[in-house]
């Protein structure tokens, strides 16, 4: 209904019309970050517009950013997540933040022994035991991240004790870190990879590095996470000496 008022804005060519009103859905929150819009079929039935003129506004606004193509998903309301590089936070109080719905896919949650990457980036002895976490992370339905962590076991006693935030469960035993060395790179993401966050082959990705640590100076993770490129903007706020 919305779209079809806003539809007779007086705008030369109905894609622009269309464009607009879209875009106005969108500005207004009555259509979600993530969520899927309606099929071009469905939206030129709806509207009695032409195909060719549904594709056209579609793609305008794929080009102002505003929706993501995703191949065999349908197309989507883009927004990407900016991202202070300063703070420490996790993973679900960032999507909060934004009144969005964090959560996981657990692959693995469960003891094991440093592997030695693990030990190295870690400075511990080899056959220590730590919680290894594999997950993909989610904002509703829509896979933002994956992220491998490992975790001292003498800091989490009990991988279960993650439900789905690892900060969350940290926090209760008094163990949430204070202090982080993060490292960011540019990654083509793998086969894999892509196909867990549901991108086109190409896309690029960001892996963060995080190792943090309690005010005593115990390590408590190492983590690796693979962000959607498509999607994250990390920024920092710079001093001059
Ligand atoms: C971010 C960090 C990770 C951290 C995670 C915790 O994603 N890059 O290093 O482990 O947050 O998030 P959560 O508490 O949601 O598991």
């Amino acid at each position: 209904q919305r779209l079809q008022h806003d539809t007779a804005a007086r705008l030369p060519l109905a894609y622009m019309r269309l464009r607009r009103a879209i875009r106005n859905v969108i500005e207004n929150g009555e259509v979600q970050v993530g969520h899927a819009l309606p099929s071009e079929r469905d939206l030129a039935r709806a509207l009695t517009l032409s195909r060719v003129t549904v594709r056209k506004a579609i793609g305008g606004l794929v080009e102002d950013g505003l929706l993501t193509q995703r191949h065999g998903a349908g197309t989507f309301v883009s927004e990407r997540i900016v991202k202070p590089l300063s703070r420490m936070t996790s993973f679900t109080e960032d999507l909060r933040a934004r009144g969005l719905n964090p959560r996981s896919e657990f692959f693995e949650r469960a003891i094991g022994e440093v592997n030695p990457e693990e030990a190295m980036a870690m400075n511990l002895s080899p056959g220590t035991q730590v919680v290894r976490l594999h997950r993909l992370r989610y904002a509703g339905d829509e896979p933002l991240a994956i992220e491998r962590s490992a975790v001292p076991l003498s800091l989490l006693p009990d991988p279960g004790l993650v439900e789905d935030s690892l900060y969350e469960a940290l926090d209760k035993l008094g163990n949430r870190p204070t202090r982080a060395l993060q490292r960011l790179r540019a990654v083509v993401l793998g086969p894999a990879q892509l196909r867990l966050l549901r991108l086109p082959i190409g896309s690029a990705g960001l892996n963060i590095e995080r190792r943090s640590f309690l005010d005593d100076g115990r390590i408590v993770e190492f983590t690796n996470s693979w962000y959607r490129g498509d999607i994250y903007d990390f920024v920092a706020e710079l001093q001059s000496d």
